[in-house]
C-alpha cells in the first residue's frame, strides 16, 4: 500500500475527517457542518490518503503567513500508526509553500506526544504556558 499527502480544500472530505476525529479525545463530537467550517477557515488542511484515496490521517494549521503557524488536530488512523505517516503530515504542512515566510511552527500537545514531535525537530519550551479563556 502506498500513501501520499493531499492538501484538503474541499468540504467533500468532511465525512472522512469526522470518522478520523471519532478516535480522538478532543474532537470526537465535531459535526460535519463544523468540520466544513474548519476546512474553509484553516490556513492549511493536510491529509494522508491510501491508494484508494481513503483518508488515513489528517492535520491542519492556522497562520498569519508571516510570523507563526499553529498546528492542530493531528490524527493517524490506529492501524496505520508507526509507518511514518504522521511525519509525512507534519512535513506536508511545514513545507507548504503558503507558509514559506513564517518564522516558526507551534503545536500544543499532551505529554504522550512530545517524543513524536521531538523526532520531527520540535523543541519543548519550558518557559511558556498555554493559557486558555473558555467560551
Ligand atoms: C502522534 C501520531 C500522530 C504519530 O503518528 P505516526 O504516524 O504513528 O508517527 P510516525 O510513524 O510518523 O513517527 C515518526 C517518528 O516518531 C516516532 N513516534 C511516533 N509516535 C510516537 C510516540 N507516541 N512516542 C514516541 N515516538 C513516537 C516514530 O517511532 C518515528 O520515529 P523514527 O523516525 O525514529 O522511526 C499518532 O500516534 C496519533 O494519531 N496519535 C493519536 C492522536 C494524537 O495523540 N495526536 C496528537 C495530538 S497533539
Amino acid at each position: 500500500m502506498n500513501f501520499k499527502t493531499v492538501e484538503i480544500k474541499h468540504p467533500k472530505y468532511a465525512k472522512q475527517i469526522k470518522d478520523l476525529f471519532r478516535d480522538t479525545y478532543w474532537a470526537k463530537g465535531r459535526t460535519i457542518e463544523e468540520i466544513k467550517v474548519l476546512i474553509k477557515n484553516s490556513t492549511v488542511c493536510m491529509g494522508v490518503v491510501d491508494d484508494n484515496n481513503i483518508l488515513v490521517g489528517f492535520s491542519r494549521s492556522m497562520s498569519d503567513l508571516q510570523f507563526v503557524n499553529c498546528i492542530y488536530d493531528i490524527i493517524i488512523r490506529e492501524t496505520y500508526k508507526r509507518r511514518n505517516l504522521g511525519k509525512m503530515l507534519i512535513d506536508g504542512i511545514t513545507n507548504n509553500p503558503k507558509l514559506k515566510n513564517v518564522k516558526g511552527h507551534v503545536i500544543y500537545c499532551k505529554n504522550h506526544s512530545v517524543s513524536f514531535y521531538e523526532k520531527l525537530g520540535f523543541e519543548e519550551n519550558d518557559t511558556l504556558s498555554l493559557m486558555v479563556l473558555k467560551k
